[in-house]
């Protein structure tokens, strides 16, 4: 019978891998935790309604990349293509912003209909933060600091700040009316996917991957020269504040994210390891969400991180050692009885043991014990039972140990046992 494999573009984890996602998750969580952000969970799965009226109808995730299906009663549900807007209904419908002002934080899957390739799943998780009700502008460098000190306490190198103003909605509907214009009379040398997109979505051109209307695009009319004085004021405080906290940053005029949104300070970090999917984090602020949410009109910022794509650029520089403290070699009905018993009595002393289950001959489980990358072989087999020990064999020496290489130590002495084990593990 043929196997099932996983659908395309969805990752497994196996357990070496999902060691070092633990890894940069507990890091997140002491990140966070330094900031008094809030952890928040929302569940996969929305009423669609919630996708398309803040992403936006016009967007290619909306458009072209949303797993939605119809439920058994006919609703129309779209598993999340990101956080922010679950964050937002959440936080709505839960009236959390009568508390006042949410630091929140959420780490979990996202799905996307995509043209799967390195960096770029269906089924991929991002780590977010989200700001809400927090107007001033230096909360746009506080929250992007964090990425960026997330970033680097994870040790990643070769990291590029882009940051961009994308203005008010006035700006944005001004800058819009002068770049139909302006790509209109271009209209014969845009790809034909942008030329689709002039009058539904314009700004979406800009983020084109087509190369040669990339190059066009370079004499295209920038939004930041239609920016109004006091959108450009808050832009400069955002910069100066950058500059304060010393954070290196790079403008990009042309940096306008893929979901409808944003407004004011918009950012993305890239990596130079990343080849086409360069972007690991990216974020924004959306001042006018929580108010099409049907919420009181509430600014708010935030960003994501993706995941896969930050565990490609950490290699093996984070840790995939998942070796137990002592691997449990084990043979004969009674040794094995004894062994099963023993393993719980160390485990509730927090000692981590891999139990050899196999029954196999003691060479066989010897290797499997070296294998296991355990410092420790603890050795029952009925001639330990009928003497009342238990043996106990390092497995790997450091070069100055000079201690024994074994010992034996009374089955009855459960305590020695432990505090023998839990000195020998702590060296
Ligand atoms: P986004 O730029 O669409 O923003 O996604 C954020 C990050 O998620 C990207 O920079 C990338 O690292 C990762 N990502 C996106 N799509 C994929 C994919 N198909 N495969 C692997 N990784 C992917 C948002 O989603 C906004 N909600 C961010 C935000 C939060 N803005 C304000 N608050």
């Amino acid at each position: 019978m043929s196997q099932i494999q996983s659908l395309r573009g969805m990752t497994d984890l196996l357990p070496d891998e999902v060691h070092r996602w633990n890894a940069v998750e507990n890091i997140a969580r002491k990140q966070f935790g330094l900031v008094g952000l809030k952890e928040i969970r929302t569940p996969l799965l929305e009423a669609t309604e919630l996708f398309s009226r803040s992403i936006g109808e016009a967007s290619d995730v909306v458009g072209k990349e949303m797993y939605t299906f119809f439920d058994r009663a006919d609703r129309s549900c779209t598993l999340r293509p990101e956080g922010t807007a679950s964050v937002v209904r959440s936080a709505l419908q839960h009236g959390l912003l009568s508390q006042g002002p949410q630091r929140l934080w959420y780490l979990g899957p996202m799905f996307r209909y995509e043209r799967p390739q390195a960096g770029r799943q269906r089924q991929f998780h991002q780590l977010g933060v989200e700001y809400l009700g927090l107007a001033s502008s230096r909360i746009d460098s506080e929250v992007i600091s964090i990425a960026w000190d997330l970033l680097l306490s994870l040790g990643l190198k070769g990291l590029v700040l882009e940051i961009n103003s994308l203005g008010k909605a006035e700006d944005r509907r001004n800058y819009r009316t002068c770049l139909i214009e302006w790509l209109q009379d271009n209209f014969e040398h845009l790809d034909s996917d942008s030329q689709k997109k002039i009058n539904i979505n314009p700004l979406r051109i800009l983020d084109t991957k087509n190369v040669d209307t990339q190059k066009m695009l370079k004499e295209a009319p920038l939004l930041i020269n239609n920016l109004c004085n006091e959108s450009l004021d808050r832009f400069e405080k955002v910069q100066e504040l950058l500059k304060a906290l010393e954070i290196p940053f790079k403008l990009n005029p042309r940096l306008v994210r893929g979901l409808d949104y944003y407004g004011h300070t918009a950012f993305e970090i890239l990596s130079d390891q990343l080849g086409a999917q360069s972007t690991v984090c990216g974020g924004g602020r959306y001042d006018s969400l929580i108010e099409e949410l049907g919420g009181a009109d509430t600014p708010a910022m935030g960003f994501a991180i993706g995941l896969e794509r930050l565990l490609l650029i950490l290699g093996n520089s984070i840790s995939n050692d998942i070796s137990p403290d002592v691997y449990f070699v084990n043979k004969g009905y009674q040794a094995e009885t004894n062994a099963l018993v023993l393993s719980r009595k160390l485990r509730a002393q927090n000692i981590s043991i891999e139990l050899d289950s196999s029954g196999s001959a003691f060479a066989k489980q010897f290797k499997r014990a070296d294998r296991s990358g355990a410092k420790w072989a603890l050795v029952l087999g009925d001639d330990e039972v009928s003497r009342g020990e238990v043996f106990i064999k390092r497995l790997r020496n450091s070069h100055d140990d000079k201690s024994p290489k074994q010992y034996k130590i009374s089955s009855s002495d459960i305590d020695q046992l432990i505090n023998f084990l839990k000195d020998k593990i702590k060296n």
